[in-house]
């Protein structure tokens, strides 16, 4: 099993130019402007397979040649370094700790969609990731690798480093562009998707950081090397952030569809805490719902996930052990999408995220009656239809995962009016 993102990442020195380029950054970027037109470098990244790592999944390579360009106006890359899902932490480690491999799938992008201005959108909060991710930036400037005219090739790209608000609806791709354009980060109608009318009405790409940092390895290493890891539908390695009652959380990088998920919390995160069995796993960040220990054996790609009404979403694990209050812990995550949607004009996210909450709220501290259980089943149905953008089904499919799996400890709290 051959890891490339996190290969050298315990390397004090990685985020250092000089240390970056020993052990080959830009490289990749460097063969595209020699060697390759932006045509072929479109054409390679479709070959590969590789799709996005923010969620949805989509086909990089179909997302770039969606691109629609206009005359007269320029095209634009934005890298989507939000991260705002519960259980995820895996973009912010790329950016501390190999910010150039970052920088390089960007301008790798920036070349092949001919862009000349990028945005590397990074989340509010992440204030050291910023400061790092600035610093190489200008030194990679320096050394004319990015900037104008790069290598004497007569490319210019111009890479603006921009603080989103931070709260989770900055990561919606379209409340993103929003929050570029110094407006409040709540998600557009679409279509138009932003391929064709993306930032200020131009067209735009949008893609996850750890989608960006497979491109330059992808370029070095070939299509065929990529193609040979992980599975035939999800080619390549994923980051997976495991969180929760483990012996040893932290980021582990391994190929998709290779393991179960009951193989990647046992093999990597070294199972439950001592003396603990599983209750319940959150398989794919906050927005994925529960499943139980019964279903552990599901292999880990994103077309089993959606098979079975869950997914695979950015690869955050959420481990519960038999010591976890899944009513508590399916009220927070109520809580989490009411406090962070964007409190826009759908009247039923608004209004059905403030009931989940409180009617899950009543049952958590004990006081809860079986017409707080009918009044949420009737709350998660009204959502289904949603709003704007898929906040209020991923709301209610969270909360319904866990009545659908856990009803005795909904029931139990209520029959026994225990908190
Ligand atoms: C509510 C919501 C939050 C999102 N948050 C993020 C995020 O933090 N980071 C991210 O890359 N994508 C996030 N996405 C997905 C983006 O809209 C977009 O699909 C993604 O950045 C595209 O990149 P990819 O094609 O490389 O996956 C979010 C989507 C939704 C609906
Ligand atoms: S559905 Fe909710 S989060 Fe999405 S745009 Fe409407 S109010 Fe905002």
């Amino acid at each position: 099993m051959e890891s490339y993102l996190l290969k050298n990442i315990n390397l004090p020195d990685l985020k250092l130019l000089k240390t970056a380029l020993d052990f080959g950054a830009y490289n990749g970027f460097l063969k595209c402007l020699d060697s390759y037109s932006p045509k072929d470098v479109v054409e390679e990244i479709e070959a590969s397979g590789l799709r996005g790592r923010g969620g949805g999944w989509y086909s990089t390579g179909q997302k770039w040649n969606s691109l629609k360009r206009v005359k007269n106006k320029p095209a634009y890359f934005c890298c989507n370094c939000s991260e705002g899902e519960p259980g995820s932490f895996k973009d912010r480690l790329i950016i501390e700790k190999n910010p150039h491999l970052l920088l390089e799938g960007v301008a790798i992008a920036s070349y092949a969609l001919g862009v000349n201005t990028a945005y590397i959108c990074v989340r509010g909060e992440f204030t050291e990731a910023t400061e790092i991710l600035k610093k190489s930036l200008t030194d990679a400037k320096a050394k004319k690798l990015l900037g104008k005219n790069i290598h004497n090739t007569g490319y210019d790209l111009k890479i603006i480093i921009f603080r989103t608000g931070g709260n989770y609806i900055c990561g919606e791709e379209t409340a993103l562009l929003n929050s570029l354009e110094g407006w409040p980060a709540t998600p557009r109608e679409k279509p138009p998707y932003p391929a064709e009318a993306g930032l200020y009405g131009c067209p735009t790409i949008i893609n996850n950081v750890e989608t960006v940092s497979n491109i330059p390895y992808i370029i070095n290493n070939g299509v065929d090397w990529f193609s040979a890891i992980g599975c035939r539908e999800c080619p390549g390695n994923m980051l997976f952030s495991i969180s929760g009652h483990v012996k040893k959380p932290g980021v582990y990088e391994i190929p998709i569809g290779s393991f179960t998920l009951r193989e990647i919390i046992d093999q990597f995160a070294g199972g439950p805490n001592n003396g603990h069995s599983i209750k319940a796993v959150i398989p794919g960040g906050g927005s994925s719902g529960f499943l139980s220990q019964k279903e552990l054996d599901i292999t880990m790609n994103p077309d089993s996930l959606k098979k079975i009404g869950s997914s695979f979403g950015t690869g955050s694990i959420i481990v519960m052990g038999d010591q976890a209050d899944i009513v508590k812990m399916t009220r927070k995550l109520a809580k989490f999408f009411r406090d962070e949607s964007c409190k826009n004009e759908c009247e039923i996210c608004k209004k059905g995220s403030i009931e989940l909450t409180y009617h899950l709220l009543q049952i958590e501290k004990g006081e809860g009656k079986s017409e707080n259980l009918s009044k949420i089943h009737k709350t998660i149905e009204s959502m289904k239809d949603g709003g704007i953008c898929a906040m209020p089904q991923t709301a209610s499919s969270v909360i319904k995962s866990a009545l659908q799996r856990f009803p005795h400890e909904f029931n139990n709290k209520i029959a026994n009016k225990v908190s």
